[in-house]
Protein backbone atom coordinates (compact mmCIF):
# COMPACT_ATOMS: atom_id res chain seq x y z
CA UNK A 1 0.00 0.00 0.00
CA UNK A 2 1.40 3.48 -0.95
CA UNK A 3 1.74 4.88 2.39
CA UNK A 4 3.68 2.40 3.57
CA UNK A 5 6.43 2.95 0.94
CA UNK A 6 9.98 3.34 2.02
CA UNK A 7 12.23 6.16 0.10
CA UNK A 8 15.38 4.57 -0.96
CA UNK A 9 18.72 5.56 0.20
CA UNK A 10 19.49 6.23 -3.47
CA UNK A 11 16.71 8.21 -4.07
CA UNK A 12 18.13 10.83 -1.04
CA UNK A 13 21.96 10.47 -2.41
CA UNK A 14 20.16 11.77 -6.18
CA UNK A 15 18.05 14.48 -4.06
CA UNK A 16 21.60 15.68 -2.37
CA UNK A 17 23.39 15.95 -5.53
CA UNK A 18 20.65 18.43 -7.08
CA UNK A 19 20.31 20.24 -3.71
CA UNK A 20 20.95 24.34 -4.52
CA UNK A 21 22.10 24.87 -0.51
CA UNK A 22 25.47 26.28 -0.19
CA UNK A 23 27.64 24.01 1.86
CA UNK A 24 29.62 26.78 4.09
CA UNK A 25 29.17 25.26 7.80
CA UNK A 26 32.58 23.31 9.22
CA UNK A 27 32.50 21.58 12.17
CA UNK A 28 33.05 24.23 15.10
CA UNK A 29 29.93 26.03 13.57
CA UNK A 30 27.65 22.99 13.34
CA UNK A 31 28.73 22.18 16.81
CA UNK A 32 28.05 26.18 17.67
CA UNK A 33 24.54 25.51 16.41
CA UNK A 34 23.92 22.63 18.60
CA UNK A 35 25.32 24.91 21.42
CA UNK A 36 23.30 27.61 20.20
CA UNK A 37 19.89 25.87 20.22
CA UNK A 38 20.21 24.30 23.49
CA UNK A 39 21.65 26.33 25.67
CA UNK A 40 18.43 28.79 26.34
CA UNK A 41 15.41 30.01 28.73
CA UNK A 42 15.19 26.23 29.71
CA UNK A 43 18.72 26.33 32.28
CA UNK A 44 17.84 30.14 33.37
CA UNK A 45 14.02 29.16 34.23
CA UNK A 46 13.02 25.48 34.55
CA UNK A 47 15.22 25.00 37.54
CA UNK A 48 13.24 26.39 40.33
CA UNK A 49 10.65 24.32 38.91
CA UNK A 50 12.59 21.05 38.26
CA UNK A 51 13.88 21.61 42.04
CA UNK A 52 11.21 22.74 44.05
CA UNK A 53 7.97 20.56 42.47
CA UNK A 54 10.05 17.66 41.76
CA UNK A 55 13.57 16.27 42.65
CA UNK A 56 15.03 19.03 45.39
CA UNK A 57 18.54 18.99 45.42
CA UNK A 58 18.91 15.69 43.25
CA UNK A 59 18.01 18.16 40.26
CA UNK A 60 21.75 17.45 39.30
CA UNK A 61 20.29 13.72 38.95
CA UNK A 62 17.26 14.66 36.49
CA UNK A 63 19.81 16.35 34.41
CA UNK A 64 21.51 13.53 34.70
CA UNK A 65 18.69 11.50 32.99
CA UNK A 66 17.40 13.50 30.91
CA UNK A 67 21.40 13.68 29.30
CA UNK A 68 21.38 10.10 29.12
CA UNK A 69 18.10 9.68 27.00
CA UNK A 70 19.19 12.70 24.67
CA UNK A 71 22.88 10.83 24.43
CA UNK A 72 20.99 7.44 23.15
CA UNK A 73 19.08 9.38 20.96
CA UNK A 74 21.93 11.83 19.53
CA UNK A 75 24.28 8.58 19.00
CA UNK A 76 21.20 7.33 16.71
CA UNK A 77 20.36 10.33 14.77
CA UNK A 78 24.66 10.43 14.48
CA UNK A 79 24.24 7.06 12.60
CA UNK A 80 21.41 8.45 10.21
CA UNK A 81 23.53 11.33 9.47
CA UNK A 82 26.19 9.72 8.74
CA UNK A 83 23.90 7.86 6.36
CA UNK A 84 21.90 10.33 4.93
CA UNK A 85 23.36 13.66 5.52
CA UNK A 86 19.85 15.27 4.20
CA UNK A 87 17.97 18.28 5.68
CA UNK A 88 15.20 16.38 6.79
CA UNK A 89 16.51 15.12 9.94
CA UNK A 90 14.02 12.73 11.59
CA UNK A 91 11.57 12.67 9.30
CA UNK A 92 14.29 11.53 6.18
CA UNK A 93 15.20 9.24 8.80
CA UNK A 94 11.92 7.28 8.67
CA UNK A 95 11.08 8.19 5.36
CA UNK A 96 14.00 5.91 4.21
CA UNK A 97 13.33 3.11 7.16
CA UNK A 98 9.69 2.69 8.27
CA UNK A 99 7.54 4.17 5.45
CA UNK A 100 5.98 7.81 4.16
CA UNK A 101 2.73 7.98 6.76
CA UNK A 102 5.36 7.37 9.71
CA UNK A 103 8.04 9.97 7.99
CA UNK A 104 4.84 12.34 7.83
CA UNK A 105 3.81 11.83 11.33
CA UNK A 106 7.27 12.28 12.56
CA UNK A 107 7.52 15.95 10.47
CA UNK A 108 4.24 16.52 11.83
CA UNK A 109 5.38 16.00 15.50
CA UNK A 110 8.75 18.12 14.47
CA UNK A 111 6.34 21.01 13.71
CA UNK A 112 5.51 21.30 17.64
CA UNK A 113 9.42 20.84 18.63
CA UNK A 114 10.94 23.54 16.10
CA UNK A 115 7.60 25.87 15.22
CA UNK A 116 6.31 25.73 18.06
CA UNK A 117 9.30 25.98 20.08
CA UNK A 118 10.03 29.16 18.04
CA UNK A 119 6.90 30.52 19.15
CA UNK A 120 7.55 29.96 23.12
CA UNK A 121 11.18 30.97 22.78
CA UNK A 122 10.24 34.19 21.04
CA UNK A 123 7.79 34.74 24.00
CA UNK A 124 9.91 34.08 26.73
CA UNK A 125 12.74 36.15 24.85
CA UNK A 126 9.88 39.15 25.19
CA UNK A 127 10.34 38.46 28.97
CA UNK A 128 13.35 38.58 29.16
CA UNK A 129 13.78 41.54 26.97
CA UNK A 130 11.54 43.54 29.46
CA UNK A 131 13.23 42.46 32.19
CA UNK A 132 16.39 43.45 30.80
CA UNK A 133 14.37 47.05 29.97
CA UNK A 134 13.42 47.53 33.71
CA UNK A 135 17.49 47.10 34.40
CA UNK A 136 18.00 50.21 32.70
CA UNK A 137 14.71 52.35 33.93
CA UNK A 138 12.31 51.65 30.90
CA UNK A 139 8.86 50.08 31.02
CA UNK A 140 6.71 49.33 27.99
CA UNK A 141 3.25 49.64 28.28
CA UNK A 142 1.01 45.84 29.00
CA UNK A 143 -0.81 46.20 26.11
CA UNK A 144 2.71 45.94 24.01
CA UNK A 145 3.76 43.05 26.05
CA UNK A 146 0.75 40.97 26.47
CA UNK A 147 -1.30 38.84 24.27
CA UNK A 148 -5.08 39.41 24.26
CA UNK A 149 -5.79 36.15 26.06
CA UNK A 150 -3.99 37.28 28.96
CA UNK A 151 -4.69 41.10 28.77
CA UNK A 152 -6.35 42.26 31.39
CA UNK A 153 -7.15 46.31 30.35
CA UNK A 154 -9.42 47.37 27.34
CA UNK A 155 -8.78 47.88 24.37
CA UNK A 156 -6.24 45.89 21.70
CA UNK A 157 -2.81 44.04 22.76
CA UNK A 158 -0.37 42.10 21.29
CA UNK A 159 2.82 40.99 22.39
CA UNK A 160 5.15 43.40 20.19
CA UNK A 161 8.96 42.24 21.27
CA UNK A 162 7.90 38.75 20.31
CA UNK A 163 6.46 39.89 17.05
CA UNK A 164 9.65 41.78 16.27
CA UNK A 165 12.18 39.28 17.43
CA UNK A 166 10.96 36.91 15.26
CA UNK A 167 11.17 38.96 11.87
CA UNK A 168 14.52 40.58 13.41
CA UNK A 169 15.52 36.50 13.20
CA UNK A 170 14.37 35.54 9.75
CA UNK A 171 15.73 39.17 8.51
CA UNK A 172 19.43 37.22 9.46
CA UNK A 173 18.02 33.80 8.12
CA UNK A 174 17.22 34.99 4.64
CA UNK A 175 20.94 36.86 3.56
CA UNK A 176 22.61 33.70 4.19
CA UNK A 177 23.65 30.16 6.51
CA UNK A 178 26.74 31.89 6.52
CA UNK A 179 26.13 35.16 8.33
CA UNK A 180 23.56 32.98 9.97
CA UNK A 181 26.25 31.13 11.35
CA UNK A 182 28.90 33.68 12.31
CA UNK A 183 25.98 35.79 14.54
CA UNK A 184 25.51 32.40 15.92
CA UNK A 185 29.23 32.13 16.80
CA UNK A 186 29.37 34.99 18.54
CA UNK A 187 26.21 34.45 20.65
CA UNK A 188 27.20 30.73 21.57
CA UNK A 189 30.79 32.58 23.14
CA UNK A 190 28.44 34.95 24.98
CA UNK A 191 26.16 32.74 26.74
CA UNK A 192 28.57 29.64 27.03
CA UNK A 193 30.82 32.34 29.10
CA UNK A 194 27.67 33.24 31.38
CA UNK A 195 27.15 30.19 32.35
CA UNK A 196 30.79 29.26 33.19
CA UNK A 197 30.04 32.70 35.53
CA UNK A 198 26.52 31.06 37.38
CA UNK A 199 28.82 28.23 37.94
CA UNK A 200 32.40 29.96 39.51
CA UNK A 201 30.54 33.12 41.00
CA UNK A 202 27.89 30.87 42.48
CA UNK A 203 30.48 28.42 44.01
CA UNK A 204 31.85 31.19 46.83
CA UNK A 205 27.95 31.21 47.75
CA UNK A 206 27.44 27.45 48.42
CA UNK A 207 25.82 26.56 51.61
CA UNK A 208 26.39 22.55 51.83
CA UNK A 209 24.00 21.64 53.84
CA UNK A 210 21.47 22.72 51.59
CA UNK A 211 22.17 19.48 49.74
CA UNK A 212 20.83 17.50 52.84
CA UNK A 213 19.02 15.36 52.17
CA UNK A 214 20.17 15.02 48.56
CA UNK A 215 17.27 13.04 47.59
CA UNK A 216 14.95 13.78 50.10
CA UNK A 217 11.98 10.85 50.99
CA UNK A 218 8.88 11.60 48.14
CA UNK A 219 6.26 13.44 49.71
CA UNK A 220 2.77 14.79 48.23
CA UNK A 221 2.86 18.86 47.78
CA UNK A 222 0.21 21.33 46.14
CA UNK A 223 1.06 22.48 43.41
CA UNK A 224 -1.65 25.06 41.24
CA UNK A 225 -3.79 24.14 44.18
CA UNK A 226 -3.72 20.37 43.10
CA UNK A 227 -2.11 17.30 44.65
CA UNK A 228 1.21 16.41 43.90
CA UNK A 229 3.39 13.88 44.15
CA UNK A 230 7.36 15.52 44.62
CA UNK A 231 10.16 14.08 45.82
CA UNK A 232 12.07 10.65 45.99
CA UNK A 233 13.31 9.11 42.83
CA UNK A 234 9.75 9.21 41.12
CA UNK A 235 10.30 13.12 41.40
CA UNK A 236 13.90 12.72 39.98
CA UNK A 237 12.26 11.42 37.29
CA UNK A 238 9.71 12.89 36.53
CA UNK A 239 11.71 16.24 37.05
CA UNK A 240 13.83 15.16 34.09
CA UNK A 241 10.52 15.38 31.55
CA UNK A 242 10.14 18.78 33.55
CA UNK A 243 13.52 20.42 32.66
CA UNK A 244 13.62 18.49 29.37
CA UNK A 245 12.85 21.03 27.35
CA UNK A 246 16.39 22.82 28.57
CA UNK A 247 18.09 20.35 26.16
CA UNK A 248 15.96 20.69 23.26
CA UNK A 249 17.97 21.83 20.19
CA UNK A 250 20.87 19.24 19.31
CA UNK A 251 18.84 17.52 16.97
CA UNK A 252 18.97 21.00 15.25
CA UNK A 253 22.49 20.19 14.18
CA UNK A 254 21.04 17.43 11.91
CA UNK A 255 18.65 19.71 10.07
CA UNK A 256 21.97 21.33 8.93
CA UNK A 257 23.29 18.52 6.71
CA UNK A 258 22.57 20.02 3.21
CA UNK A 259 24.36 23.22 4.12
CA UNK A 260 27.56 20.96 5.68
CA UNK A 261 31.40 20.88 4.12
CA UNK A 262 31.78 17.49 5.64
CA UNK A 263 28.32 16.11 6.89
CA UNK A 264 29.04 12.40 7.07
CA UNK A 265 31.84 13.51 9.72
CA UNK A 266 30.90 16.64 11.20
CA UNK A 267 27.04 15.78 11.68
CA UNK A 268 27.89 13.48 14.19
CA UNK A 269 30.52 15.11 15.70
CA UNK A 270 28.82 18.22 16.54
CA UNK A 271 25.69 16.54 17.60
CA UNK A 272 27.39 14.53 19.96
CA UNK A 273 29.84 17.34 21.19
CA UNK A 274 27.43 20.07 21.82
CA UNK A 275 25.25 18.04 23.64
CA UNK A 276 28.43 16.46 25.75
CA UNK A 277 28.59 19.65 26.74
CA UNK A 278 25.74 21.03 27.61
CA UNK A 279 24.97 18.20 29.55
CA UNK A 280 28.07 19.08 31.92
CA UNK A 281 27.35 22.75 32.13
CA UNK A 282 23.51 21.83 33.35
CA UNK A 283 24.71 19.09 35.74
CA UNK A 284 27.18 22.10 37.15
CA UNK A 285 24.72 24.78 37.45
CA UNK A 286 21.74 22.44 38.88
CA UNK A 287 24.33 21.54 41.76
CA UNK A 288 25.44 25.27 42.32
CA UNK A 289 22.31 26.66 42.48
CA UNK A 290 20.83 24.28 44.70
CA UNK A 291 23.63 24.34 46.70
CA UNK A 292 23.68 28.34 46.87
CA UNK A 293 19.87 28.20 47.42
CA UNK A 294 17.56 25.64 49.31
CA UNK A 295 15.02 23.66 47.22
CA UNK A 296 11.99 24.70 49.48
CA UNK A 297 12.85 28.53 49.34
CA UNK A 298 11.42 28.30 45.59
CA UNK A 299 8.08 27.41 46.55
CA UNK A 300 5.86 30.14 45.53
CA UNK A 301 3.85 30.69 48.12
CA UNK A 302 6.71 30.58 50.78
CA UNK A 303 9.08 33.67 51.42
CA UNK A 304 10.61 34.28 47.94
CA UNK A 305 7.43 33.96 45.70
CA UNK A 306 9.16 35.81 42.58
CA UNK A 307 12.05 33.13 42.67
CA UNK A 308 10.79 30.04 41.10
CA UNK A 309 10.33 32.48 37.60
CA UNK A 310 14.38 33.34 37.38
CA UNK A 311 15.57 31.10 39.96
CA UNK A 312 19.45 31.93 38.68
CA UNK A 313 19.19 35.62 38.76
CA UNK A 314 17.54 35.24 42.15
CA UNK A 315 19.94 32.92 44.04
CA UNK A 316 22.15 36.03 43.29
CA UNK A 317 19.87 38.63 44.54
CA UNK A 318 19.64 36.74 47.46
CA UNK A 319 23.60 36.33 48.09
CA UNK A 320 22.98 40.15 48.03
CA UNK A 321 24.94 40.19 44.29
CA UNK A 322 22.56 41.56 42.11
CA UNK A 323 24.78 42.56 39.53
CA UNK A 324 25.21 38.89 38.74
CA UNK A 325 21.46 38.35 38.00
CA UNK A 326 22.13 41.71 35.43
CA UNK A 327 24.85 39.81 34.14
CA UNK A 328 22.46 36.45 33.56
CA UNK A 329 19.17 38.68 32.24
CA UNK A 330 21.43 40.28 29.57
CA UNK A 331 23.23 37.15 28.54
CA UNK A 332 19.58 35.18 28.48
CA UNK A 333 17.71 38.01 26.58
CA UNK A 334 20.81 37.70 23.91
CA UNK A 335 21.41 33.45 24.09
CA UNK A 336 17.82 33.44 23.54
CA UNK A 337 17.76 34.50 20.14
CA UNK A 338 20.42 32.04 18.94
CA UNK A 339 17.93 29.50 20.11
CA UNK A 340 15.00 30.96 17.98
CA UNK A 341 17.22 31.35 15.15
CA UNK A 342 18.32 28.23 15.02
CA UNK A 343 14.97 26.83 15.92
CA UNK A 344 13.27 28.37 13.08
CA UNK A 345 15.88 27.17 10.74
CA UNK A 346 15.51 23.87 11.65
CA UNK A 347 12.08 23.83 10.73
CA UNK A 348 12.84 25.89 7.18
CA UNK A 349 14.76 22.94 6.58
CA UNK A 350 12.09 20.36 7.98
CA UNK A 351 9.70 21.95 5.27
CA UNK A 352 12.52 22.05 2.66
CA UNK A 353 12.81 18.25 2.74
CA UNK A 354 9.13 17.41 2.91
CA UNK A 355 8.12 20.07 0.33
CA UNK A 356 11.51 18.02 -2.40
CA UNK A 357 9.34 14.82 -1.40
CA UNK A 358 6.25 16.45 -2.30
CA UNK A 359 4.49 15.85 0.47
CA UNK A 360 3.92 19.78 1.64
CA UNK A 361 3.50 22.69 -1.29
CA UNK A 362 6.11 23.08 -4.03
CA UNK A 363 6.93 26.92 -2.48
CA UNK A 364 8.63 25.56 0.80
CA UNK A 365 11.43 24.41 -1.44
CA UNK A 366 12.54 26.89 -3.66
CA UNK A 367 15.93 27.99 -2.83
CA UNK A 368 16.92 31.94 -3.44
CA UNK A 369 19.66 32.17 -6.24
CA UNK A 370 21.76 34.73 -4.20
CA UNK A 371 20.99 33.59 -0.94
CA UNK A 372 21.16 30.27 -1.11
CA UNK A 373 18.56 29.54 1.74
CA UNK A 374 14.87 29.03 1.15
CA UNK A 375 13.57 31.99 1.62
CA UNK A 376 9.96 32.50 0.76
CA UNK A 377 10.28 29.15 3.13
CA UNK A 378 11.29 31.37 6.05
CA UNK A 379 9.34 34.22 5.40
CA UNK A 380 6.08 32.04 5.32
CA UNK A 381 7.08 30.61 8.99
CA UNK A 382 8.44 33.60 10.28
CA UNK A 383 4.70 35.06 8.85
CA UNK A 384 2.81 32.45 11.03
CA UNK A 385 5.75 32.48 14.15
CA UNK A 386 5.26 35.77 14.78
CA UNK A 387 1.61 36.32 14.76
CA UNK A 388 1.21 33.20 16.86
CA UNK A 389 3.77 34.42 19.44
CA UNK A 390 2.11 37.92 19.56
CA UNK A 391 -1.10 37.01 19.62
CA UNK A 392 -1.96 33.85 21.63
CA UNK A 393 -1.15 32.63 25.29
CA UNK A 394 1.50 29.91 23.49
CA UNK A 395 4.03 30.24 26.52
CA UNK A 396 1.52 27.94 28.19
CA UNK A 397 2.04 25.18 25.67
CA UNK A 398 6.18 24.74 26.62
CA UNK A 399 5.59 20.93 27.74
CA UNK A 400 4.10 20.30 23.60
CA UNK A 401 7.44 20.96 22.41
CA UNK A 402 9.01 18.69 24.80
CA UNK A 403 6.52 16.18 23.37
CA UNK A 404 7.54 16.85 19.99
CA UNK A 405 10.78 15.65 20.33
CA UNK A 406 10.54 12.83 22.50
CA UNK A 407 8.62 11.59 19.87
CA UNK A 408 10.81 12.19 17.34
CA UNK A 409 14.03 10.66 19.65
CA UNK A 410 11.92 7.62 19.96
CA UNK A 411 11.09 7.09 16.54
CA UNK A 412 14.65 7.61 15.42
CA UNK A 413 16.18 4.95 18.06
CA UNK A 414 13.32 2.66 16.03
CA UNK A 415 14.52 3.56 12.70
CA UNK A 416 18.08 3.53 13.23
CA UNK A 417 17.70 -0.39 14.38
CA UNK A 418 15.57 -1.45 11.32
CA UNK A 419 17.98 0.16 9.01
CA UNK A 420 21.25 -1.90 10.11
CA UNK A 421 18.70 -4.56 10.22
CA UNK A 422 17.38 -4.46 6.80
CA UNK A 423 20.59 -2.60 5.31
CA UNK A 424 23.39 -3.53 7.33
CA UNK A 425 26.07 -3.06 4.13
CA UNK A 426 25.44 0.61 3.85
CA UNK A 427 28.33 2.79 4.51
CA UNK A 428 28.24 4.50 8.02
CA UNK A 429 31.41 6.80 8.52
CA UNK A 430 29.40 6.43 12.58
CA UNK A 431 27.98 3.46 13.98
CA UNK A 432 26.13 2.99 17.21
CA UNK A 433 28.04 1.45 19.31
CA UNK A 434 26.47 -1.94 21.35
CA UNK A 435 23.20 -1.28 18.75
CA UNK A 436 20.52 -2.73 19.55
CA UNK A 437 20.88 -2.01 23.36
CA UNK A 438 21.58 1.67 22.90
CA UNK A 439 18.30 1.74 20.85
CA UNK A 440 16.18 0.00 23.45
CA UNK A 441 17.28 2.21 26.11
CA UNK A 442 16.87 4.92 23.88
CA UNK A 443 13.02 3.84 23.11
CA UNK A 444 12.47 3.02 26.20
CA UNK A 445 13.88 6.28 28.46
CA UNK A 446 12.54 8.74 25.79
CA UNK A 447 8.74 7.08 26.42
CA UNK A 448 8.89 6.83 29.76
CA UNK A 449 9.85 10.65 29.61
CA UNK A 450 6.98 11.37 27.20
CA UNK A 451 4.51 9.88 29.77
CA UNK A 452 5.59 11.63 32.54
CA UNK A 453 5.02 15.21 30.82
CA UNK A 454 1.85 16.75 32.07
CA UNK A 455 -1.34 15.21 30.86
CA UNK A 456 -2.55 18.03 29.04
CA UNK A 457 0.61 18.35 27.23
CA UNK A 458 -0.02 14.38 26.12
CA UNK A 459 -3.51 14.80 25.13
CA UNK A 460 -3.46 18.32 23.59
CA UNK A 461 -0.01 16.96 21.27
CA UNK A 462 -1.75 13.43 20.37
CA UNK A 463 -4.83 15.60 18.70
CA UNK A 464 -2.06 17.33 17.37
CA UNK A 465 -0.66 14.13 15.65
CA UNK A 466 -4.52 13.03 14.69
CA UNK A 467 -4.72 16.64 12.98
CA UNK A 468 -1.64 15.54 10.97
CA UNK A 469 -2.49 12.37 9.80
CA UNK A 470 -6.03 14.04 8.05
CA UNK A 471 -3.91 16.10 6.44
CA UNK A 472 -1.80 13.55 5.40
CA UNK A 473 -4.59 11.84 3.40
CA UNK A 474 -6.04 14.55 1.97
CA UNK A 475 -2.63 16.57 0.88
CA UNK A 476 0.37 14.28 1.38
CA UNK A 477 -0.89 11.23 -0.07
CA UNK A 478 -2.04 12.57 -3.22
CA UNK A 479 1.20 14.86 -3.80
CA UNK A 480 3.95 12.64 -3.04
CA UNK A 481 6.72 12.49 -5.76
CA UNK A 482 7.58 8.98 -4.56
CA UNK A 483 3.81 7.87 -5.40
CA UNK A 484 3.98 9.67 -8.94
CA UNK A 485 7.59 8.35 -9.65
CA UNK A 486 7.58 4.42 -8.01
CA UNK A 487 11.51 3.54 -7.05
CA UNK A 488 12.82 1.56 -9.56
CA UNK A 489 15.59 -0.81 -7.72
CA UNK A 490 17.98 -1.11 -11.12
CA UNK A 491 18.17 2.90 -11.31
N1 LIG B 1 16.79 24.24 24.88
C1 LIG B 1 16.22 25.49 24.50
C2 LIG B 1 15.98 26.35 25.68
O1 LIG B 1 16.19 25.93 26.78
C3 LIG B 1 15.00 25.29 23.69
O2 LIG B 1 15.55 27.48 25.52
Amino acid sequence: MSKWRVKPVSAFEADMKKSELKRVLGKWSLTAIGIGAIIGGGIFVLTGTGAFNHAGPALALSFVIAGIACIFAALCYSEFSSILPVEGSAYAYAYGTIGEVFAWIIGWGLILEYAMGSMTVAVSWSGYFNKMLHMFGITLPDYLTTDPSSYTGEGFSMNLPAFLIVLFVIGILTRGTSGAAKANNFIVILKVSAVIFVIVAGLFFINAENWTPFIPDAKTIMVDNKPHEAYGIGGVISGAAAIFFAYVGFDAVSTQAGEAINPKKDIPFAIIVSLLACTALYIMVSLVLTGMMNYQDFDPKGAYPEAIKAPVAYAFDIAGQAWAGYIITIAATVGLISVLMVMIMGQSRIFLGMSKDGLIPPVFSKIHPISGTPKRNLIILGTFISIVAAFTPISKLADMTSFGTLFAFTMVCIAVWILRVKQPQLERTFKVPALPVIAICGIAINTYLMINLSIDAQLLSLSWLVVGILVYFSYGKRNSKLGKTPFNPNE
